[in-house]
C-alpha cells in the first residue's frame, strides 16, 4: 500500500456522505441553516484526509487522521490550515471539443439577436461544425487539452463531452478518438457522449439525416467502442420527439445510454420521451412543465441544468426549486461551448444559487454525486468517504459556502485526482 496523500488540519472536509450518517461534527455547529447543510454534506470541521493507493482510506478529525496517516509518510503532504475541502467537481454536461472562435455571436445576442436568428445566419452550430471538419487533429487535440487544463484548475475532475460538431461519420468519428485521447492524456477522467444528431447539416432533410444517423453513424460509433452515451438535439426546428426517438433508440441499441437535451428553447416533449425510454439525464430543462418534472422524477432520470447557458442566452433559468421540491436529484452543469463559453463548475454553482433558488449545499451535491448519477458513475464519484477516488478540491477558503459566495473567481488552490496533486495554484 502506497500513502499517496494526506491533506491535513482543514478547516472543513465536505465529504457528501448521506444525511443517515450520524459520524460527522454536524451537531456542534453554532448556526442552524449551517447546521442543516452539515448533516447533509457530511461535514468535518478540524479534518484530515488519508488516500492509499488513490483511495480514500480515512476521513475525519485531524488529530486521529494523522496519527494513523502521518502526513511525513505520504508521496503529497497537503496543509490546509485554514482551507476546506470538497471532492472534485463531476461536469455532466459539454461540448468542450470544437475549432474556432464565436465572441462575436455573444455581441450579436447582446444586440439582441436570438439563437435562432444566428443560425439562420449561418452562425451557432453549423459554424463550429465547418471550423471543426477544416480543423487538422493536432489542433482539436491541444484546444481540448487546453481547456481540460482550465476545468481541473477550477476543480473538475471528471467531465462528459459531447461529439457533435462532426456531422458526418467520419468527423464525428475523428472528435470521439480525440476525446479517447485526451482522456489518455489528461488527469481529468473524461466520459464520452456520441450526439450525430446535434443539428441538421446545411442543405440536407432532416428525416433524411436521421437515417444516415441511425444507419450509417451509429453502428461506425458502436464499432469504435469510444462513446458511452448518446444524445440528441430534441428542439423544435432541429429534431422532434419522434426523430429523437429514433436516434436514441438506435444507440441504446448499439449499448449507448440515451441522454436528451429538452426543452431548451421551446416547450415539444423531449422530457417526456426522457422519461419514457429511461434516459440518465434530461437537460436544460428551461421549459419543462409540473408533469415533465413528475415524469422524470418517477423515472429516476436526472435533470441536469445548465444556468451559464440562460445567462449567455439572456433567457429565463429553470426552476431549480421545482425539480427538487418534486423530489429530483438536481445535477447542475457548465454546457461548455462556444455558445456557453465557461469551464468553471464554480460559476455555474453561483447562477444556480442567486439565479435558480438553490442552496450552497444543494448546488455542490449538483456538481458532485448528482452529476456522478447523471453519468451513471459509481456512487462514491464526488464523494469522500472512505473507498471514494482520491479526487478533491482544496479551497483557498474555510468553507465550500465560498464557491458560489467569492462569484466570478475560483476558490480552488490545488486538486487531487486518484491521491496525486495535479494542480497548484
Ligand atoms: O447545449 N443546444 C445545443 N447544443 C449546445 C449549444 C451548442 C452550440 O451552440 O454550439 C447547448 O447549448
Ligand atoms: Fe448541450
Amino acid at each position: 500500500m502506497t500513502l499517496t496523500a494526506v491533506v491535513h488540519d482543514a478547516a472543513e472536509i465536505v465529504t457528501l456522505e448521506s444525511s443517515e450518517d450520524e459520524s460527522t461534527s454536524a451537531d456542534e455547529s453554532e448556526d442552524p441553516s449551517r447546521e442543516d447543510a452539515a448533516a447533509d454534506l457530511g461535514i468535518y470541521e478540524d479534518a484530515a484526509i488519508a488516500i492509499e493507493d488513490g483511495e480514500v482510506a480515512r476521513v475525519g478529525p485531524s488529530g486521529p487522521v494523522k496519527r494513523e496517516f502521518p502526513p511525513e509518510n505520504a508521496v503529497h503532504a497537503v496543509d490546509a490550515t485554514g482551507k476546506s475541502v470538497i471532492p472534485g467537481f463531476v461536469d455532466p454536461h459539454t461540448h468542450a471539443l470544437f475549432a474556432g472562435d464565436r465572441s462575436d455571436e455573444f455581441e450579436a445576442k447582446l444586440r439582441g439577436k436570438t439563437y435562432q436568428e444566428i443560425m439562420e445566419d449561418g452562425g451557432g452550430i453549423l459554424r463550429t461544425v465547418r471550423a471543426t471538419r477544416e480543423a487538422g487533429d493536432e489542433r482539436l487535440l491541444d484546444n481540448l487539452l487546453g481547456h481540460l487544463d482550465a476545468m481541473l484548475a477550477h476543480g473538475t475532475t471528471t467531465v462528459e463531452i459531447k461529439s457533435g460538431y462532426g456531422l458526418d461519420t467520419e468527423t464525428e468519428l475523428r472528435m470521439l478518438d480525440i476525446i479517447d485521447r485526451a482522456d489518455d492524456r489528461h488527469a481529468v477522467d473524461v466520459v464520452a457522449t456520441f450526439m450525430g444528431a446535434h443539428a441538421v447539416p446545411k442543405g440536407r432533410d432532416t428525416d433524411e439525416y436521421v437515417e444516415e444517423v441511425v444507419d450509417d453513424q451509429i453502428p461506425a460509433v458502436e464499432s469504435q467502442g469510444i462513446a458511452e452515451f448518446c444524445d440528441v438535439f430534441c428542439e423544435e426546428g432541429v429534431f422532434d420527439v419522434e426523430q429523437s426517438r429514433r436516434v436514441l433508440e438506435a444507440g441504446a441499441d448499439a449499448g449507448m445510454t440515451p441522454k436528451v437535451h429538452a426543452e431548451e428553447l421551446a416547450h415539444i416533449g423531449g422530457t417526456q420521451l426522457a422519461a419514457e425510454i429511461g434516459a440518465a439525464s434530461a437537460d436544460h430543462l428551461l421549459h419543462s412543465t409540473e408533469d415533465d418534472i413528475a415524469a422524470l422524477v418517477e423515472s429516476d432520470v436526472v435533470p441536469v441544468l445548465l444556468p451559464g447557458t440562460a445567462f449567455g442566452l439572456g433567457a429565463a433559468y429553470a426552476d431549480a426549486r421545482a425539480f427538487i421540491e418534486t423530489g429530483a436529484n438536481v445535477a447542475i452543469a457548465t454546457d461548455f461551448n462556444p455558445n456557453c463559453y465557461s469551464q468553471s463548475m464554480g460559476f455555474a454553482a453561483a447562477l444556480s444559487c442567486v439565479e435558480m433558488g438553490m442552496t450552497p449545499a444543494e448546488s455542490l451535491r449538483a456538481a458532485t454525486t448528482n452529476a456522478a448519477a447523471a453519468l451513471d458513475l459509481p456512487e462514491s464519484v464526488g464523494t469522500l468517504r472512505e473507498g471514494s477516488p482520491g479526487d478533491l478540491a482544496v479551497l483557498d477558503a474555510p468553507s465550500y459556502v465560498h464557491v458560489p459566495y467569492n462569484f466570478g473567481m475560483n476558490t480552488v488552490e490545488t486538486v487531487l485526482k486518484d491521491g496525486e496533486v495535479v494542480h497548484r495554484d
